[in-house]
């Protein structure tokens, strides 16, 4: 055995289903390929549907994309199907014995992950025939990765918690955030951290607001079903965009050990501004798209699945404030939304600009160093720079790096680096119960001032378009602008 080898056997709950097809599978075949999987691993792929193993082997082969038939063929081997449903008690005592021998013939030590890529409904009853059925190993470890939506709003998702830590105990449960797996994600502590100069200004002293959007081009296409029970605030902002505002705004960790980082992250969510109801308007706002101009694209109330007079929500926007501080008076605006001009995840740190330039001329652009995630990977400074010539005016000069085509074809996905992450047992690119639960109260606050309120009227932007006009003016009024425009 490799020293990179681990010994694994991942049971995924969700098998057949479209996660675990287009990034479970993936992902643990880029593992197989880096010689972190070799020998001494096993997939068990489970849902109702009865398949036989051969044909399973197919569907997971007919998704990976690299490698060689080879490579992929010996790495489909180690993939097993059980048909099983979750709510029935029998199918576990078949599920064990399948399990207890791979553990044998792989040599897998008893180190099991259960993996939870399916409807949320049902992961209390699976962690609770888990253990009834005793398919916990006592022998190695246990862990548990569960996918999002971590529950509805604050009381349905501390209800999971509990039924999940009935059977694991809480250092076995990794909530995937798979936001915290990109690359340009990770990157932030390194540049706050590790560039004293950064690490000097990070705070409300040269920090005038911090921008934060997460666009996406696509409508719900076949997600109208999970979207109307969901809709943004819930679907990106209590999740991606507080983990982001988490990397982004915790303190400096004691130390880089899971402990650290964790209770450095928790320092944010547990210091999350509350609105009143009456601030509530002032500081988010929402936006539903309807067709676009062209007549192309549909709105959102003519897609499948979707109530012809649905009130949810496809955009959000909004002021987040932390009551820390290093942090006091510094706004976190953030905005997302489906049916934009583009996809892209980006992150703008507005400096606060020097009130004339040295030659007594205009006031000076705001310096502004952005952060982008995706789908380029690319760091750029706005800096004030003297204009060529006799002028003595300044300009704003960008400086960029690019990662580089060919290192950026190595960045591992996010569900690769996680799955590493949980198969190594650390935890700190996972999301804590504390980190759930107060952005669940947080965005539970705003949920409940709108569901009294049937407005503004939807649809209120156009696909295509970068939002309703709201999200500009929620700028606006403080004297700001979004530094980034489509
Ligand atoms: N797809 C994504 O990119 C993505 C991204 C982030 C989060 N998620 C979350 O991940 C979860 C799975 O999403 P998905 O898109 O993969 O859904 P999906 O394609 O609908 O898959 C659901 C899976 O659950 C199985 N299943 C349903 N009821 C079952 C039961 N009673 N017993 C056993 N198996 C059952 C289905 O197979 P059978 O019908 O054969 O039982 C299927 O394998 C959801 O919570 C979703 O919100 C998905």
């Amino acid at each position: 055995m490799n020293e990179n080898e681990k010994r694994v056997l991942m049971v995924i709950f969700g098998g057949s289903g479209d996660l675990a097809h287009r990034k479970l599978y993936p992902a643990l075949f880029e593992l197989y390929l880096k010689g972190q999987l070799a020998e001494h691993f096993a997939v068990i792929g489970t849902a109702r549907r009865p398949w036989t193993h051969d044909y399973f082997r197919e569907t997971v082969a007919a998704n990976l994309n690299v490698g060689t038939t080879v490579q992929q063929q010996a790495f489909v081997q180690h993939f097993y199907y059980q048909s099983h449903d979750v709510q029935d008690a029998d199918h576990y005592i078949i599920l064990k014995k399948l399990i207890d021998s791979l553990d044998q013939e792989y040599d897998l030590g008893g180190n099991r992950i259960f993996y939870m890529a399916m409807r949320p409904a049902l992961f209390g009853t699976i962690a609770a025939h888990l253990k009834s059925e005793h398919l916990l190993s006592s022998a190695g470890y246990n862990r548990l990765i569960i996918e999002k939506p971590f529950g509805h709003d604050y009381q349905s998702a501390l209800a999971l918690n509990e039924a999940v830590i009935s059977t694991f105990a809480r250092d076995q449960v990794y909530r995937i955030d798979h936001y915290l797996g990109k690359e340009m994600i990770q990157n932030i502590p390194y540049l706050r951290f590790d560039n004293p100069v950064l690490a000097a200004v990070w705070n409300r002293d040269y920090i005038d607001n911090i921008q934060i959007t997460l666009a996406e081009r696509l409508g719900v296409e076949e997600r109208g079903g999970y979207y109307e029970t969901a809709g943004a605030l819930r679907d990106m902002v209590q999740n991606h965009i507080m983990q982001i505002i988490a990397m982004l705004a915790m303190p400096k960790p004691n130390d880089f050990n899971d402990a650290a980082i964790t209770a450095a992250r928790r320092e944010v969510f547990t210091h999350l501004h509350q609105y009143s109801a009456a601030e509530v308007p002032q500081k988010f706002i929402r936006g539903q798209y309807g067709p676009s101009t062209d007549g192309q694209a549909l709105g959102y109330r003519q897609e499948d699945k979707i109530a012809p007079k649905s009130n949810v929500e496809t955009f959000v926007a909004g002021e987040i404030r932390l009551d820390l501080p290093q942090w006091q008076g510094v706004p976190f605006y953030v905005r997302t939304g489906k049916r934009l001009p583009l996809k892209k995840t980006r992150i703008d740190i507005v400096f606060k600009a020097a009130a004339k330039n040295l030659f007594g001329a205009e006031k000076l652009a705001e310096p502004v160093l952005t952060i982008e995630v995706e789908p380029e990977m690319r760091l750029s400074w706005h800096l004030n720079t003297k204009e060529i010539g006799q002028s003595t005016a300044a300009i704003p000069r960008e400086l960029v790096f690019t990662l580089p085509e060919r290192e950026a074809a190595q960045v591992p996905d996010a569900y690769e680096r996680l799955i590493l992450d949980a198969i190594n047992g650390r935890r700190s690119n996972f999301v804590s119960w504390q980190d759930m639960a107060g952005a669940w109260q947080f965005v539970d606050g705003i949920r409940q001032v709108w569901e009294q309120c049937q407005c503004p009227k939807f649809p209120n932007y156009a696909s295509g378009t970068m939002g309703p006009l709201a999200a500009e003016e929620l700028l606006q009024k403080t004297g700001r602008t979004w530094i980034f425009k489509d």
